[in-house]
């Protein structure tokens, strides 16, 4: 299965996702790797990781980019070269997906889960986790979220809004890209509703506190969460 779905999140910022149908084989074929990134794919212990991997040079391949226009700092944090793109390819291919007038500055962020991999390009600054529901992040709740807020829902919708919480608290550390973030210690949920699709969270982290504003949404049974930093 190609390309799944994007989800237009605001005007600027668009998330794709890849349903990884195929095997490592077929994905590797189909994808231009440079060697740091070979060399990464080499080191990966697992077969679902490689094909997570691989699917994202997909989805970059899909709008137009190459693995050559991604990098990533000492932390893991990846970025985005738009330029690359937008000479290349844009100018020549009208694409079927539209970014809107923008700087040569894209954000990018990433993540996987089981067999979905996603990317989020933005104007803004932000981060994003996608994350398969699952009866683990219910168990371990009390570790990363204010159990308080699971209260008077039903077991179905207990694990869900964990889920997003865990997205929520990812989502943000992608942004921070600090070290030292704790995510009961440092970021805190505000109370919300699942059916609102939106809530918001701050950082208190060196003296400082930080808002951020999410949006949320189910992807057949995962959670994928999309946050920015509320100024
Ligand atoms: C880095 C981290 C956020 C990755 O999240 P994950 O759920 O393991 O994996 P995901 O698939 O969602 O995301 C992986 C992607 O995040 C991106 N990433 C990695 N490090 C990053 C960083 N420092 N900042 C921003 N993005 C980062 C990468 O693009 C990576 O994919 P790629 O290397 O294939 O390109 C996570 O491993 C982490 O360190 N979390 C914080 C630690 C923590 O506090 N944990 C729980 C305490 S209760």
């Amino acid at each position: 299965m190609p390309f799944y779905k994007s989800i237009q999140i605001n005007a600027t910022t668009t998330a794709y996702f890849w349903q990884i149908t195929e095997d490592v084989t077929s994905l590797f074929r189909a994808v231009s790797l440079k060697d740091t990134s070979l060399f990464r794919l080499e080191g990966m212990k697992s077969e679902e990781h490689q094909k997570g991997f691989l699917a994202v040079r997909m989805l970059l391949q899909h709008l137009g980019y190459t693995d050559y226009d991604l990098t990533y700092d000492e932390a893991g944090k990846p970025h985005l070269n738009y330029e690359a793109r937008s000479t290349k390819y844009e100018n020549e291919n009208p694409s079927p997906i539209t970014h809107h007038p923008s700087p040569n500055q894209k954000h990018i962020s990433i993540s996987h889960s089981h067999e979905f991999s996603c990317i989020c390009i933005s104007d803004e600054l932000m981060g994003i986790d996608l994350e398969k529901l699952k009866e683990k992040t219910l168990k371990i709740a009390p570790r990363f979220m204010e159990v308080k807020h699971l209260e008077n829902l039903p077991v179905s919708e207990q694990m869900e809004k964990a889920t997003v919480i865990w997205g929520v608290k990812e989502s943000i550390f992608k942004i921070k890209n600090e070290k030292g973030i704790s995510f009961p210690e440092h970021i805190f949920e505000n109370e919300f509703c699942l059916p609102d699709g939106k809530c918001s969270a701050e950082l208190h982290f060196n003296n400082t506190i930080e808002k951020f504003k999410i949006h949320f949404y189910k992807v057949e049974d995962y959670i994928f969460v999309c946050a920015f930093p509320n100024n």
